[in-house]
């Protein structure tokens, strides 16, 4: 674990769901790691209500402990007690200067490296607030740009609900910090097979040259989920599953999956390959698009008696450039499925000629299974074993848990706070992708309500 100097976590909205449920886990699990070494780092929860360190510090201990941690009652404690709590409204002066001192405390204690000062808002907080509390970190919490100092604020989804205020809400965060100093989660970016698409595709000989429009069919990335809305109604029906899932999950999995290879893997140039495959979907067309709202959706309280929301979209995607003409994306998401499950479905065409008649057996597919139980599988064609020459589709399956046992597949948050430690914005979203990935009409109009 390198060095890493004074570094100060600060989680706004420390009491809520977000917070409590991915982002202190996801640290807590860096810090049982060793990547938050306890005399450089320091964590702070803001937010608006009244409680105490320890108070903080309970409601977060019953979400730190997973099948995951080996030795949870001791690590959970100690890092409970880097833990420190200020609370203070998002808008007003007060709170900050607060803050600001207590995060100035321990940057100036003993044990920190002069001037390797950092620090890391973390904003698990409605998009609402985003601009206030930005300019009150800008106006008093700002680390002042020394060598070996930074400040980074990392935000989340949702980004706005249409072009517009998904620009607005970008253009008041962009006057307050540079690109370089904003972290857009998606957490779907820190998942280990989503990470995987780029070596899988551009470093095995197989799939360069099956890669497009003259071998593929069609690809589906899908997501469903066996639960619905669980209290959360409040935020969904606002934003639906095409905002909530399809136009940042499922399009970011769809530039990786349809992207040229990037001239390095340096971030910059990864994101500028996503944008352009964004910059090449065409408009969608109705006939398209379908939307359903799962039965007893709005028995929720928290949702509106009369809401038409959807909670389930499939819609296809058409990319218009040399590789993908004519191949359809299909995207579908859905909440209170059948099952749990993400997977991206690369359907390959039939084959030419076919000697053995096998069409109807199914063809060639690769699949690639993102949760639960991450896998890679290809479908393919054999000789049904035995005796007579007849034909059947088997798997060749890579299934992480049975060729990896004993490696422990990090959580995408764990992963991602890390990069915004290190500073990596490879799986981060650039702004540029926020603004090709709304494709106004869709996510924003008529087609976001079910009829
Ligand atoms: C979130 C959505 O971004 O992703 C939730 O807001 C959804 O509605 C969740 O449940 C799914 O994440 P995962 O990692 O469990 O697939």
């Amino acid at each position: 674990v390198p060095e890493i100097g004074c570094l100060s976590i600060i989680v706004l909205g420390a009491s809520g769901d977000l917070a409590k449920k991915k982002t202190f886990p996801a640290l807590f699990h860096l810090y049982c790691q060793g990547f938050l070494p306890p005399i450089e780092v320091h964590i702070f929860g803001y937010a608006r209500t009244k409680i105490s360190d320890d108070e903080l510090r309970n409601r977060i201990r019953g979400y730190l402990v997973s099948e995951r941690s080996a030795s949870p009652s001791k690590d959970v404690s100690k890092f409970l007690q880097l833990i420190k709590y200020v609370s203070g409204s998002y808008d007003a002066a007060e709170g900050f200067q607060m803050l600001d001192k207590e995060i100035s405390k321990h940057e100036t204690s003993k044990n920190s490296l002069e001037g390797s000062s950092r620090r890391l808002f973390y904003l698990a907080l409605p998009p609402s607030v985003y601009p206030s509390v930005c300019r009150m970190i800008r106006r008093y919490c700002m680390n002042k740009s020394n060598l070996g100092r930074w400040t980074r604020i990392v935000v989340e989804k949702p980004f706005g609900r249409d072009l517009g205020s998904a620009e607005e809400l970008s253009s008041q965060i962009g006057e307050l910090f540079d690109e370089p100093q904003i972290y857009r989660i998606d957490h779907y970016l820190g998942k280990e097979l989503v990470q995987n698409l780029l070596v899988l595709r551009f470093a095995n000989r197989f799939f360069l040259p099956l890669w497009n429009r003259d071998n593929i069919d069609n690809v589906q990335i899908v997501f469903r989920e066996d639960f619905g809305t669980e209290g959360r109604g409040g935020y969904f029906d606002e934003y639906g599953i095409i905002r909530d899932i399809i136009q940042n999950h499922l399009l970011q999995v769809l530039c990786l999956v349809a992207m040229e290879k990037p001239v390095s893997l340096k971030p910059e140039r990864i994101r500028d390959e996503k944008v352009k495959v964004l910059q090449s979907v065409l408009p969608i067309k109705d006939e398209e698009v379908v939307l359903g709202q799962y039965e007893g959706y709005r028995d929720d309280p928290t949702v509106p008696d009369h809401s038409n929301t959807p909670t389930f979209a499939t819609i296809i995607l058409r990319i218009h450039n040399e590789r993908w003409e004519g191949v359809p994306f299909i995207l579908k998401a859905g909440k209170a499925l059948n099952s749990r499950k993400a997977e991206i479905r690369v359907q390959f065409k039939d084959v030419p000629g076919d000697i053995f008649k096998c069409k109807k057996q199914g063809r060639n597919e690769f699949v690639i299974r993102l949760q639960p139980s991450e896998a890679m599988y290809m479908k393919l064609m054999v000789k049904q074993p035995g005796l007579e020459m007849s034909t059947v589709q088997s798997e060749l399956d890579l299934s992480y848990r049975q060729r990896y046992q004993g490696v422990t597949i990090p959580e995408a948050y764990e992963r991602l706070i890390l990069d915004t430690i290190r500073g990596d914005q490879q799986h981060f979203v650039r702004r540029d992708e926020l603004k090709h990935g709304r494709f106004s009409r869709l996510f924003y109009i008529e087609l976001t309500t079910v009829k």
